[in-house]
């Protein structure tokens, strides 16, 4: 599967949302998930993130966010469309510690 991490928080562009051929996107306040289950693994929406926050979940080191997509995906909305960009996007995209402090 594919999974989102950390650099989706508050930049939250949402270009992966239109490409996804299953619609396995979830969405919080502040950036979006992805259902582990429900991901094809066609891996179409990594190159799209402009935040490049989209990995699959073989990279080493992403347990903590396999889980975080895991459970937010059962609790969160589906997105199925791309809605509007946060105007601050670019100034979040990079920042080191969004997890701790803007995770919603
Ligand atoms: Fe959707 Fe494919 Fe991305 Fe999985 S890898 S979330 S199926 S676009
Ligand atoms: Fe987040 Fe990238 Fe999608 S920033 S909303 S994973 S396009």
């Amino acid at each position: 599967t594919y999974i989102v991490t950390d650099n989706c928080i508050k930049c939250k562009y949402m270009d992966c949302v239109e490409v996804c051929p299953v619609d396995c996107f979830y969405e919080g306040e502040n950036m979006l998930v992805i259902h582990p289950d429900e991901c094809i693994d066609c891996g179409v929406c990594e190159p799209e993130c402009p935040a490049d926050a989209i990995r699959p979940d073989t990279e080493s080191g992403l347990e903590q966010w396999l889980e975080i997509n895991r459970k937010y995906s059962e609790i969160w909305p589906n997105i199925t469309e791309k809605g509007d960009q946060p105007a601050d996007a670019k100034d979040y995209d990079g920042v080191p510690g969004k997890f701790e402090k803007y995770f919603s």
